[in-house]
């Protein structure tokens, strides 16, 4: 008798702690997937509507996408998947001939998050759930809100386990008496080494793990979007006013350095545009609202220019702009080499800049991001005298026995091309 309620009380107990955490494992699950779309999909897809890439929502009920086998091949290697696929063909030339970027990195379970998450948002509709306008700037989420949630629920989890445990072992200790089964000496739970054992495991597996990714994730931040000391806009300036990024970074196209243009820069245009008035009302990340014509103020004292007399007072000194990313110093990045050489977009790296109000750092330019992007990444072979050196390739693409050279072919992932 007691033998079989120990067993259902087991049970119970068994199922609902399975319960639980597989409740977790989906809470994990959508997080995941919206984490994952911002960090890898957002720079070119929104859920609603068209951008660089098509809008994803209802994506299951166009092409092939009701086949998740073929989906996984797509996001996988878009190239390989397109060669004999005449629908993604069609898309391609339908979106400028720009070919989605492949992310072999990604797991089935992955990609299952996203469509999950991209699902559930469309469902939800553009007004439906967290502000849409907001996650179409393709903000990656900071992940340390997640983390700390869960680690409260694992904790609560822990105590109703113990508990639960104790309880048990109570209650066989009652039938054991009253069956007059003589009781061993009741050790307390704290001393109980089996407790013992698994609290040290707990710590030394918790511990470890937070302590390595610290250690990797020193010096990065993605998603860092300091306050700068004039509110200047990108959303403005580059999306609404369609100012060419080169404009104030044109030495992305020349050298290593994409540059912060100097004030002078700004001057060109500010010595006739005094005010803010045909954009819509600008908010800091905090929701307060930003005067624009009194941050154009800022920038007449910082270049020293008195827009009543309309003359230079001679009084300016350099805007201080707080920098956002940053290499650490033995990483060698150069940007005409992706940006002229390589035909990389800004936004692939930088992200949907022209949405965001203040910059924010959209990848988290750790090493596998460099180089998963060139393992995948093809290079525009043909008619780029840049290329002419590889003749061992130009002869093997002639003879067909390669349909295309990727970075890593050229010898991108060497250490020595990256690190001095
Ligand atoms: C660099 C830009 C870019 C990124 C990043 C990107 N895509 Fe795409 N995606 C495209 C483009 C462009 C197309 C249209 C086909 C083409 O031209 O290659 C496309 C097409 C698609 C399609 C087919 C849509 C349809 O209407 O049939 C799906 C699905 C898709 N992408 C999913 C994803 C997912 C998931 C991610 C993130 C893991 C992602 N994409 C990241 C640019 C991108
Ligand atoms: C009118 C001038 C102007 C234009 C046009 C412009 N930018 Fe900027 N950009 C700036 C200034 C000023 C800063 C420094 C202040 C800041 O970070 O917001 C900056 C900062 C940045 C940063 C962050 C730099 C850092 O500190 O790491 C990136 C990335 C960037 N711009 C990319 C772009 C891209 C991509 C475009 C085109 C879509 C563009 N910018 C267009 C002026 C401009
Ligand atoms: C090619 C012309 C041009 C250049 C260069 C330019 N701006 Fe502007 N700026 C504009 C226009 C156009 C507006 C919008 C005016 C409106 O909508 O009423 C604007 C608006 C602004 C505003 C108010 C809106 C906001 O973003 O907060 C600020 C501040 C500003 N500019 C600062 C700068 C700074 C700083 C620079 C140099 C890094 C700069 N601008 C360079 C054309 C320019
Ligand atoms: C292949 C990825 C990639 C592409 C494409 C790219 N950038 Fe960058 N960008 C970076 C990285 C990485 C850094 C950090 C460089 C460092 O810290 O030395 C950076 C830094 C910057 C900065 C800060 C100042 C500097 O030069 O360090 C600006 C501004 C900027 N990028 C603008 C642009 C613009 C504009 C374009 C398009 C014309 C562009 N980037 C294209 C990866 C990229
Ligand atoms: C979005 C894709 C992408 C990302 C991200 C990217 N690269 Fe590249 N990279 C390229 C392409 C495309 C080329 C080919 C251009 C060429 O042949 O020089 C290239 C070439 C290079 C080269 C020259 C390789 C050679 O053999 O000539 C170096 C060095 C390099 N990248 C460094 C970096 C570093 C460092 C990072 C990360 C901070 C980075 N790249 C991130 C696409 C990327
Ligand atoms: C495509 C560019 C690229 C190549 C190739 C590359 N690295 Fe890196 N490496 C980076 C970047 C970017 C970082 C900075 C990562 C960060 O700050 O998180 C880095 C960081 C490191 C670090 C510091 C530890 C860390 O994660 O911050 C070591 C060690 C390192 N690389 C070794 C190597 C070795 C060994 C190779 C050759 C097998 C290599 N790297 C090839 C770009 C590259």
């Amino acid at each position: 008798m007691s033998y079989q309620r120990s067993i259902v009380k087991r049970l119970i107990f068994g199922s609902a702690f399975i319960f639980s955490l597989s409740f977790l494992v989906t809470i994990a699950n959508a997080q995941d997937g919206k984490a994952i779309f911002n960090s890898k999909c957002a720079a070119c897809h929104n859920v609603f509507k068209n951008s660089t890439g098509p809008a994803l929502g209802g994506m299951e009920e166009r092409g092939p996408w009701s086949d998740r086998k073929k989906l996984y091949a797509w996001i996988h290697n878009p190239a390989a998947f397109m060669a004999n696929d005449p629908y993604t063909q069609g898309l391609k030339d339908s979106h400028n001939g720009i070919l989605m970027t492949g992310f072999p990195d990604l797991t089935e379970g992955d990609i299952d998050a996203v469509v999950n998450y991209v699902n559930t948002t469309f469902t939800a509709g553009p007004g439906g759930g967290a502000k849409p306008a907001a996650g179409e700037t393709a903000a990656p989420e900071p992940k340390s809100d997640d983390t700390l949630l869960f680690g409260v629920l694992t904790l609560i989890l822990a105590v109703i386990a113990l508990t639960l445990l104790q309880v048990n072992s109570n209650l066989k200790k009652m039938t054991d008496d009253k069956e007059g089964i003589p009781a061993s000496e009741p050790v307390p739970f704290y001393r109980n080494k089996l407790y013992i054992a698994l609290g040290i495991i707990v710590l030394f597996l918790v511990g470890g793990y937070y302590t390595i990714q610290g250690a990797i994730g020193l010096g990065r931040h993605q998603g860092y979007e300091p306050e700068q000391p004039i509110f200047y806009s990108h959303k403005v300036h580059a999306g609404i006013n369609q100012i060419s990024c080169l404009y104030c970074h044109g030495g992305a196209q020349e050298g290593k350095s994409a540059n912060i243009p100097a004030v002078n820069v700004c001057m060109n245009c500010h010595m006739g545009i005094n005010e803010y008035t045909k954009g819509p009302q600008l908010f800091r990340p905090d929701g307060s609202e930003v005067n624009g014509t009194a941050e154009i103020q800022k920038l007449y004292s910082y270049a020293g220019w008195d827009p009543d007399k309309k003359q230079y007072t001679g009084k300016g000194k350099p805007i201080e702009w707080e920098r956002i990313h940053n290499l650490p110093d033995h990483v060698y990045f150069n940007h005409s080499q992706h940006v002229v050489v390589g035909q990389q977009q800004c936004q692939t790296c930088h992200g949907n800049i022209t949405e965001m109000d203040e910059v924010q750092q959209f990848a988290d330019l750790s090493m596998g991001w460099c180089v998963n992007c060139h393992r995948n990444t093809k290079v525009q072979f043909t008619d780029n005298k840049f290329y002419s050196i590889y003749e061992k390739f130009h002869e093997d693409i002639r003879n067909k026995k390669i349909d295309s050279v990727t970075v890593e072919m050229i010898g991108g992932i060497e250490c020595q091309k990256c690190h001095y």
